[in-house]
């Protein structure tokens, strides 16, 4: 048996001063049949302090020196430290780096990811120095030789800009599959998503353009800006785990949802039972979210399904702390784009209660947990987003798609309007 240990840091959401909130400690199995034990405790300095925030309201919910949390998923990695490391990306980065197999244990991932650019506002160390590595992001006027090396790196190539190469393999632990980086300009920090060589079409583009229909249709999206010069484009989205040096709080989908994304050996395919609008719905009820969010988070699947964004996975999703209403909030969206290749009829999330079809029923049978009084309420809500979604579409021929795109997306939207009323 091996026995690994790390401090748990967070940011304070009031002043920004760093305190250890736990320790987390994983025995892990000699053998890969066998589950590894990870387990979580706040740590008593922490308690004793009397500090408001839990660091996962639905995980970790008791501020409790007598509770150990085993972590139930991710092989015995606690669900919000599992938020806080790489996903495919930044995975394929940390083993390319430390040579790590395929097979290599979540935790390796997490501890080989520096705290730099971690999401929100956790941070682990082996020490009790928070060790937040301050080191500044690449600034947003560098963003050509970033976006050159991300392509490099996407191609597997030698560096052009090496410094720079060292510092994206030491930041990779923002999720997704795609390449990555965050930079900098002023106390705004944007996550740039390039467009890459094997996209059929430019996909920083479509972004681009989805999160500012979303925002059209009075939708809450992640602000975003366009990159485009001749060779590449990119979507930059603001971070909203960021102000300045403040890290905010946040907490993914998956793990309000206590689902494993993705699903790994263990657990197989059968926690999709759990990939769903209505209970994203309830456990963000429970945590305290206002009636606002529900019906925000209806108003999200009822877009996804107009626009076809058939990727709206559970770590596609997120809450926010939010320090002035002392309330946790459902983040903005983010990662919202169109299946062009195959426009969808199911999305990966449940809009009711086993159903992933994209139907009027599908979408109202579970009306209750989306903060509505009555099915009338929800269906006025419906029909209201749907003229605002029809009448924001003018978005994508502003934008500059290709007009066969705008087409299809209209198409899509016009035939799934139908479905749905
Ligand atoms: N605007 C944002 N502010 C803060 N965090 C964000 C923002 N956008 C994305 N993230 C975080 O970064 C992760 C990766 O971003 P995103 O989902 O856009 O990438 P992706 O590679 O397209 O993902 P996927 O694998 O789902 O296709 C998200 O899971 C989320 O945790
Ligand atoms: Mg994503």
């Amino acid at each position: 048996m091996i026995t690994s240990s790390v401090f748990v840091h967070l940011q304070r959401p009031d002043n920004g001063e760093w305190v250890t909130v736990g320790r987390y400690t994983l025995t892990r199995a000699e053998k890969r049949i066998e589950r590894s034990i990870g387990k979580f405790i706040y740590a008593p300095s922490y308690l004793q302090a009397g500090y408001p925030w839990v660091i996962d309201p639905i995980n970790l919910p008791r501020l409790d020196r007598a509770v150990v949390y085993t972590a139930p998923r991710y092989d015995g990695l606690t669900d919000v430290l599992r938020d806080i490391g790489p996903d495919a990306w930044g995975k394929l980065l940390i083993q390319r780096e430390h040579h790590l197999p395929a097979t290599a244990h979540e935790f390796e991932y997490l501890i080989n990811a520096s705290n730099a650019d971690r999401w929100g506002a956790l941070t682990i160390s082996t020490t009790r120095n928070p060790n937040p590595a301050l080191a500044s992001s690449p600034k947003l006027a560098k963003i050509d030789e970033l976006l050159e090396e991300l392509h490099l790196m996407a191609g597997q190539k030698a560096p052009k800009y090496p410094a720079l190469r060292k510092r994206l393999i030491k930041t990779p632990s923002l999720g997704g599959a795609r390449p990555k980086a965050t930079v900098q300009d002023g106390d705004d920090y944007w996550l740039v998503k390039p467009t890459i060589a094997t996209d059929v079409s430019n996909t920083a583009l479509l972004e681009y353009a989805t999160l500012k229909w979303g925002a059209r249709a009075q939708l809450n999206m992640a602000e975003c800006r366009l990159y485009q010069d001749h060779a590449r484009s990119a979507v930059l989205v603001k971070r909203f785990d960021r102000t300045g040096a403040q890290r905010h709080m946040v907490i993914s989908g998956a793990s309000l949802l206590e689902t494993e994304y993705p699903a790994s050996r263990h657990y197989g395919g059968q926690n999709q039972a759990r990939w769903s609008y209505p209970l994203l719905a309830q456990a963000l009820r429970r945590i305290g979210a206002p009636k606002s969010d529900l019906n925000e988070l209806f108003g999200r699947m009822l877009f996804n399904a107009l626009c076809g964004n058939d990727d709206d996975h559970p770590r596609n999703h997120a809450a926010i702390w939010n320090q002035q209403e002392r309330k946790w909030r459902l983040a903005p969206a983010f990662d919202v784009v169109p299946n062009i290749s195959d426009m969808p009829r199911r999305l990966a999330m449940q809009l009711s209660a086993n159903r992933w079809d994209i139907s009027q029923e599908a979408l109202l049978a579970d009306w209750r947990y989306f903060g509505f009084e009555s099915i009338i309420q929800a269906e006025q809500y419906r029909n209201q987003k749907i003229k605002q979604i029809s009448l924001a579409a003018k978005v994508l021929d502003d934008i500059g798609l290709p007009q066969e795109q705008v087409q299809l997306l209209r198409l899509h939207m016009n035939k799934t309007i139908q479905r749905l009323t």
